[in-house]
């Protein structure tokens, strides 16, 4: 039976119940029409699924299985392959596990990097989140299986998560905060997605008409179903008729008997509850017809999950931050590992994504056959004892060559439910960090940590590897990757600032009472740091290897295009040392002379390559529309300014190694509702202004410049001034200084708009 015919046969009750959750992880059943009850649950990096008691805060027992590195590590991979793979390593153990739907991944941006929930997200940069979360949500549903991706949107602070208000101007919303969910959705067509549980300008997301049905449904084409973060369900008519289909948890009657009333007493059409409920069992039915339930583990799988790939992904995420000939390691040293997170090592965040690890590697025990020695050095559980291991630790470094200090966020500092309070690690950690700097030893820190973090010791140390969350197999990773088995390849996927105030959201964050001004707008991260030329302790797209990378041979195929047009760009990478490794190249673009406020560079392409000693490639981007657009308020969408564009290739956002230009010709032009106080200038922009306002100023400019009308003291400037003053001035002002009628300034503002 099709789901229209099934909806027909419902009962108004059985409808409402649809609506709302069975549970805390299933949706209801209708046994006498057929209809199963369907099972989701957590999480991005590894499945939470609990048969005991439920929460939504990791506090209680799920099954054992393998945890994946945090979105924070993953994103550092630049890698959608991996992304991809990892989404169908989860898609394979929902099957196995009969998980109809996994809520995940989450692609908040990072505005400030003491959000709590960082860890469980991409990127400050939405165009990079959205391509690794579209990958994520293809894999997952390449097994049959929804993703839910998560939180739609501006829920970018812990704080007050669950009734603060978002307050976000349309530009920033659109070109920022929306756009990786816009990414993800066109790309990746995902089958549900999980609205925030906060306000955005005034109005709760979970009844958000403007977020729900015209931007999601009726802008991107999203055709699945929006159902709320646990706990976030409002008022139910208001729900539905927003663009709410399913209110999760359940597990109590008041929703559907609230829904059942709205439609009784008129306050809600039925066929707005038709289309909730039709919405959710097209999900199912596609994960009936879809799901392969006989998945078989991969061959290093625990049957769970897949341990190996744990491994691959912690290694090809790990970011190489500063490394002055310290690493690799090399056999025969005599190496002390100093840190408790050596042995016992943060490897996850804690919350809804809490994952009930079989099995979790440690540097120390991994490198069991390297003959290293270890001292504590810190207790990230009473940090009062830490004194005592810090001097039995730097006793224990005086007859070490290398020391590797493991050190990082404890679990404590960081989770879902509560931000940070500053960027600091422990203050233990600094300290043992620092006086093992002044022994004239080589010192590598090895950083275990779910959001940017200062470093006051950078300068007297010799390498840093940044491990972020690594997963489970984070010891074994990390070791291989000290001793060069893994060249490290990661690159930030977040800008790692020097202190916290330098933060742009810094003095509106978490706003007063929970509720953010987003004051910066579009400046978030290194569109931020770049526009006010700020210092960093390491940029975005940053990550070394053991090997060197040189580009050459930069093209374009256009040197002019519209907006209609695509544009090529290519580039020789070459890797010219003498280590097997993988770069990853950034393309990022900038507008030459904006008339508007925009970012000196936005990332707008990445590829991530593998280059032996002495081998090259050929990298090539291809670039439309929306690698020059901004968001117009007034257009309500993406446009291209007319202008010249820089087409930058680099290293990181700071590294860059070629620039291109090529002209973009606007094709669309913004809505004209120009009036007699719109500034000349704006309407000569326009196609129709230049037309028809353009010969008019053009003479009033060469009649002053024949009279001498310009100031002789100012020389050339006095030209400039006429001709600002007469571009800046309200198009009444021709009047005004009898260039022309009232009236006629009138028509020729009629012709134009
Ligand atoms: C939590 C989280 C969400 C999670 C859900 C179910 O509150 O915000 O990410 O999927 O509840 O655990």
């Amino acid at each position: 039976m099709n789901v229209s015919e099934l909806v027909s046969k419902m009962t108004l009750q059985e409808k409402a119940s649809l609506l709302s959750g069975g549970d805390f992880w299933h949706t209801q059943a209708v046994e006498r029409l057929g209809i199963k009850g369907y099972m989701m649950c957590d999480g991005p990096n590894g499945l939470r699924k609990q048969e005991g008691s439920p929460d939504h805060l990791g506090k209680k027992e799920s099954i054992k299985t393998v945890c994946y590195p945090s979105a924070n590590a993953l994103a550092s991979s630049f890698d959608v392959d991996l992304e991809k793979k990892l989404g169908e390593s989860l898609g394979d153990e929902c099957n196995r596990e009969h998980i109809s739907m996994l809520l995940g991944p989450g692609l908040n941006m990072k505005r400030s990097p003491v959000c709590g929930r960082n860890f469980e997200y991409f990127s400050e940069d939405p165009y990079l989140a959205g391509k690794l979360a579209a990958a994520f949500v293809s894999g997952v549903q390449s097994k049959g299986v929804a993703a839910c991706p998560k939180h739609f949107a501006t829920n970018n602070q812990e704080y007050r998560r669950m009734s603060g208000n978002s307050i976000v101007d349309e530009r920033t919303l659109h070109e920022i905060y929306l756009q990786a969910f816009e990414i993800l959705v066109k790309e990746a067509h995902p089958k549900s997605i999980m609205c925030a549980y906060n306000q955005l300008n005034g109005t709760y997301l979970s009844e958000n008409k403007y977020m729900l049905t015209d931007v999601l449904r009726d802008k991107w084409g999203f055709d699945g179903f929006v159902v709320t973060d646990w706990g976030a369900g409002k008022g139910p008519a208001k729900g539905v008729e927003a663009g709410l289909d399913l209110v999760m948890p359940g597990g109590g009657s008041d929703h559907e008997k609230a829904i059942v009333a709205a439609v009784e007493s008129g306050e809600l059409s039925e066929a707005l509850v038709d289309k909730a409920v039709s919405r959710i069992l097209d999900v199912f039915n596609w994960n009936e017809e879809n799901a392969d339930l006989d998945a078989k583990p991969s061959d290093d799988a625990t049957g769970k999950a897949d341990y190996a790939l744990a491994k691959e992904l912690a290694e090809n995420s790990a970011v190489l931050l500063k490394n002055n000939k310290a690493l690799p390691l090399e056999d025969g040293k005599k190496i002390l590992f100093v840190g408790e997170f050596a042995k016992r090592p943060r490897y996850q965040g804690s919350g809804s994504s809490h994952i009930n690890s079989i099995y979790v590697s440690n540097a120390l025990d991994a490198a069991g056959d390297k003959g290293v020695s270890f001292a504590r050095g810190y207790d990230t559980l009473d940090p009062k004892s830490s004194d005592n291991l810090r001097k039995e630790a730097v006793q224990a470094a005086q007859d070490a060559d290398i020391i590797v200090v493991f050190a990082g966020l404890p679990a404590s500092y960081e989770s879902e439910g509560f931000d940070r309070d500053d960027i600091n690690l422990p203050q233990d950690q600094n300290k043992l960090i620092d006086e093992l700097s002044h022994l004239g030893k080589k010192v590598v820190v090895v950083l275990h940590n779910g959001g940017a973090v200062s470093m006051p010791w950078i300068d007297g140390v010799d390498a840093v590897l940044d491990m972020m969350l690594a997963g489970d197999a984070v010891g074994e990773a990390t070791v291989r990757l000290l001793w060069g088995d893994v060249n490290p390849s990661g690159k930030l996927a977040e800008t790692y600032p020097v202190k916290l105030s330098d933060n742009p959201s810094f003095l509106n964050f978490p706003g007063d009472h929970g509720n953010p001004v987003y004051a910066e707008g579009i400046y978030i991260g290194y569109r931020y740091y770049e526009k006010k030329r700020m210092p960093v302790l390491f940029p975005f797209g940053h990550g070394l290897s053991y090997t060197e990378f040189e580009y050459s041979n930069y093209e374009i195929d256009k040197e002019s295009i519209t907006d209609k047009d695509t544009v090529n760009v290519s580039i020789d990478v070459w890797n010219v040392g003498r280590y097997a490794g993988k770069e990853i190249v950034q393309l990022y673009v900038s507008e030459n002379d904006p008339r508007v406020s925009r970012p000196h560079k936005e990332l707008k392409g990445f590829k991530k390559i593998e280059l032996a000693p002495g081998q090259s490639q050929k990298v090539t981007f291809t670039l439309d529309k929306r690698s020059f657009a901004y968001y117009n308020d007034k257009l309500h969408d993406f446009y291209v300014e007319s202008g010249d564009y820089s087409v930058m290739i680099g290293a990181s956002s700071s590294d860059i190694r070629h620039t291109i230009s090529v002209h973009v010709e606007g094709t669309v032009d913004l809505p004209y509702n120009f009036t007699t106080f719109t500034p000349i200038e704006d309407i000569l922009e326009s196609r129709k202004g230049k037309e028809v306002l353009g010969p008019v100023i053009d003479k009033v400019l060469a009649e002053n410049d024949k009279e001498g009308g310009n100031d002789e003291s100012l020389g050339e400037a006095g030209a400039k001034m006429f001709e600002k003053m007469i571009k800046e001035m309200p198009v009444l002002s021709l009047a005004s200084f009898g260039m022309m009628s009232v009236d006629d300034v009138q028509k020729m503002l009629d012709q134009i708009n």
